[in-house]
């Protein structure tokens, strides 16, 4: 134990020669002086084993394993002791695992942050020099997760491999294989190229908007087209259909039990890829698997909630350049704005609605936004303290939340427009200048994305 200590300050590369002299965890050498244990003799008090492994498996490895994003693996004894030291700086910071949303807010499922509990531990065994201890301490792996059966898949139309450095955001267009009416019950994203799929954003294109998206891929010569900030589109400016949004590690993708996104016969699945470009990348072609269902218990539908007066630009977001805390944010009772997203007439003007997932939208400026409720009731959905454009993604609440007529949805943004915090675009860094809402790179956006059925 005493040793064990002790060479903490030399680093954790000395760890597998401790090791490997015998003084492992499970020795019973007599004399243990430690104090306060009456079994396990001088076994350290957290070892790989027994205690970190499940943790790292569940927390860390579906992105540090070989082949996907992240870059180092913490898949074996020997990947996680070789940078254990590197670790407790991300976990105290709580960047690491990546995870947004503000537990203060509210709860989601597949939560990917580390309970303070297991954070404790692990900087407990990063302080005893990354013990190994014995694999027969090891628990039993938790059940695997219940596959879903998906019954559609869908391909990249060709292997591609983005050129844009540091990141390119690509569109692709799929076609809706369905001759009927269906609803999208999972969508799930297979990367192609693991080290390179940053995240993707699926959208459901109705037929009447096929032609301009069509337009848009016409107009590129590459397979797809750039799109930066949504699908792109003349009429998509608040108006995004989202249909899933994926990150490495991220959750199976099935919406709430009992609910699905209905998708007319006609209509284009829209990809949004976002690359991280490196040279010598090998071409993408991603693969998305959605299940589908003929009917479900409530239709769901993906409502995007901003203020109109600021993408019309008649009450311009402006973002002033130089301005080290900008904020903006709107509310407003938006029941009698449901019958649009449910043309089929499955809302009336003034019924009440759940929400059972949100998500925030905003460009590389941001550095702050929520969504919730006020008037009626005030209740948090979504708080995302710190915005990182790299780790956007779709938060499915524990308990959805009923709103009701009276209740105003409340969305509010924050942006630095600071030299400190400007986009490195095609390789040149930005300069601070006067910033409106748009698609755009050098554009903001500050849009609530909300999953939301009938009650
Ligand atoms: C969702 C994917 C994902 C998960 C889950 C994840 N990481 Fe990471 N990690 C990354 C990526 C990607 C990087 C590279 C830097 C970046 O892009 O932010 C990284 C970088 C790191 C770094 C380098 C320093 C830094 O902060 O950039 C450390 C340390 C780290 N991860 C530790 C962990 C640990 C420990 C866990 C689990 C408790 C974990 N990560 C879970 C994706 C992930």
């Amino acid at each position: 134990m005493q040793r064990l200590t002790a060479i903490f300050p030399l680093g954790l590369l000395l760890v597998a020669c401790v090791d490997a002299s015998g003084d492992s965890a499970s020795t019973t050498d007599a004399d243990d002086t430690s104090a306060g244990t009456s079994t396990g003799a001088d076994a350290p008090e957290v070892t790989y084993w027994r205690d970190i492994k499940t943790v790292l498996d569940a927390k860390c490895v579906g992105c540090h394993s070989p082949g996907n994003l992240a870059p180092f693996s913490l898949e074996s004894y020997a990947d996680a002791s070789a940078v254990a030291s590197a670790l407790p700086g991300s976990i105290m910071a709580g960047t690491m695992p990546p995870w947004p949303p503000d537990a203060a807010c509210g709860t989601y499922l597949h939560d990917r942050s580390l309970a303070e509990a297991d954070q404790e531990t692990l900087l407990k065994w990063v302080e005893l020099g990354a013990p190994e201890g014995d694999p027969a301490d090891a628990p039993p792996a938790p059940p695997a997760p219940e596959e879903i059966e998906f019954d559609i898949e869908l391909a990249l139309p060709e292997p591609y491999t983005p050129t844009i450095a540091p990141d390119e955001y690509r569109c692709f267009l799929l076609p809706w294989p369905e001759d009927q009416e269906t609803f999208i019950t999972a969508l799930s994203v297979t990367p192609g190229e693991r080290q390179i799929v940053h995240h993707v954003i699926a959208f459901a294109i109705p037929p009447d908007q096929v032609a301009d998206y069509q337009a848009l891929d016409d107009a590129d010569a590459d397979p797809g087209y750039l799109c930066y900030g949504g699908p792109g589109g003349q009429q998509s400016g608040g108006r995004v259909p989202w249909i899933g949004a994926w990150v490495p590690g991220g959750d199976p993708g099935d919406m709430p039990e009992g609910t699905g996104i209905k998708v007319q016969p006609g209509s284009l699945v829209a990809v949004q890829m976002h690359y991280h470009t490196y040279p010598g990348a090998r071409p993408d072609q991603s693969r998305i698997q959605i299940r589908t269902a003929a009917s479900v218990d409530k239709v769901a539908a993906m409502m995007p909630f901003t203020n109109p007066a600021w993408v019309q630009g008649s009450e311009p977001m402006l973002i002033p350049a130089g301005e080290p805390r900008v904020v903006h944010n709107f509310a407003a009772d938006v029941s009698n704005y449901l019958p649009l997203l449910f043309p089929d007439g499955d809302f009336q003007a003034g019924d009440s609605f759940m929400v059972h997932a949100a998500a925030l939208h905003m460009h590389t400026r941001g550095v702050r936004g929520s969504l919730g409720l006020t008037g009626g009731q005030s209740t948090c959905l979504l708080d995302i303290p710190r915005w990182d454009f790299n780790w956007q993604g779709s938060y499915q609440l524990t308990q959805p939340v009923t709103v009701r007529p009276g209740d105003e949805l409340r969305i509010e943004c924050e942006w630095d427009n600071t030299a400190a915090n400007q986009p490195v675009e095609n390789g040149v860094l930005q300069q601070p200048r006067d910033i409106l809402w748009g698609e755009g790179t050098g554009d903001e956006m500050c849009l609530g994305i909300l999953y939301v059925t009938g009650v």
